[in-house]
């Protein structure tokens, strides 16, 4: 049996700052209507749910009423950025407290007809926080045992832009560090597949033989020529047909009504983005 999932990111939503909350309940009752097989929630979901709020409970409980199973995978604003990007606020032992008895597991593994999906926290790999060792071993562990079916890794961030070997540290993508941690976990079989949100664009690119899929955020993109264009900049989500003989597709689903935040036009939300210069926010 196929099995259709639909893939939601960046949420952002908060109860006291609630600019995204409007994009999130609208694609909530579009699902209602649209009746997937499961929903993969690849993390953001709170504005700033890496601090001590409400934010993540706002986000979990607008998945209610989905009729499905909803997995999920943290993004730095629900436990705090990876400590290797300068600058911002880290996550840590209370912050991952927190997401893990809100959200539950952020790393875990789920199998579908054909296909082995891993999801991972993509902010704590190389950190040596609770979790890190141990979710390495699961990816180990899924990829040694996975047998005739396909691999899908489920991350919050990119693994990189274009290139595996790519140096920069940039709060956009994994670092060289965490980045190499997780291929070795992976070994020389790979994945088929790497789903991520994060960076606020739809983008699907093959690199090395895997092919990687960036949903597009639900709450907001950043506008030209404030961040540069990887891909393209709609809101909106994406659903994923997992075929039993280990094929897959999938399709950029836009849903009427949405509205598409800029967030060089909302400094009031993370401050001006535009300060950075052009195509650096
Ligand atoms: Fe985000
Ligand atoms: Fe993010």
């Amino acid at each position: 049996m196929t099995v259709r999932v639909a893939q939601i990111s960046d949420l952002h939503a908060s109860p006291e700052a609630g600019w995204f909350n409007g994009n999130m309940h609208r694609v909530m009752e579009h699902l209602r209507g649209a009746s997937p097989d499961l929903v993969l929630n690849t993390g953001d979901l709170g504005l700033f749910g890496e601090r001590d709020n409400g934010d993540l409970r706002l986000a979990l409980e607008a998945h209610g009423g989905l009729g499905c199973p909803c997995l999920f995978v943290p993004g730095n604003h629900d436990v705090g950025e990876h400590p290797d990007i300068p600058g911002r606020v880290w996550v840590d032992e209370a912050s991952l407290t927190r997401y893990r008895a809100q959200a539950g597991a952020d790393y875990w593994q789920h199998d579908l007809p054909g296909w082995r999906l891993v999801g991972l926290n993509s902010l704590i790999v190389g950190t040596g926080l609770p979790g890190d060792a141990e979710q390495l071993e699961l990816l180990r562990e899924a990829q040694s045992s996975r047998a005739g079916r396909s691999l899908a890794l489920v991350m919050h961030k990119p693994l990189c832009d274009l290139d595996l070997a790519d140096p920069l540290i940039s709060n956009r993508f994994t670092t060289l560090q965490a980045r190499r941690l997780i291929l070795e976990a992976l070994g020389a079989r790979g994945a088929e597949l790497i789903l991520c949100g994060h960076v606020h664009q739809y983008r699907d690119l093959t690199i090395a033989g895997t092919r990687h899929i960036w949903a597009p955020a639900v709450s907001f993109v950043i506008g030209d020529p404030w961040q540069p264009s990887y891909g393209a900049k709609p809101v909106g989500y994406l659903e994923h047909l997992f075929h039993p003989d280990g094929r897959h597709e999938h399709r950029l689903v836009t849903v009427r009504d949405l509205v598409h935040h800029d967030l060089a036009l909302m400094p009031q939300v993370y401050g001006d983005v535009t300060a950075r210069g052009p195509g650096l926010a």
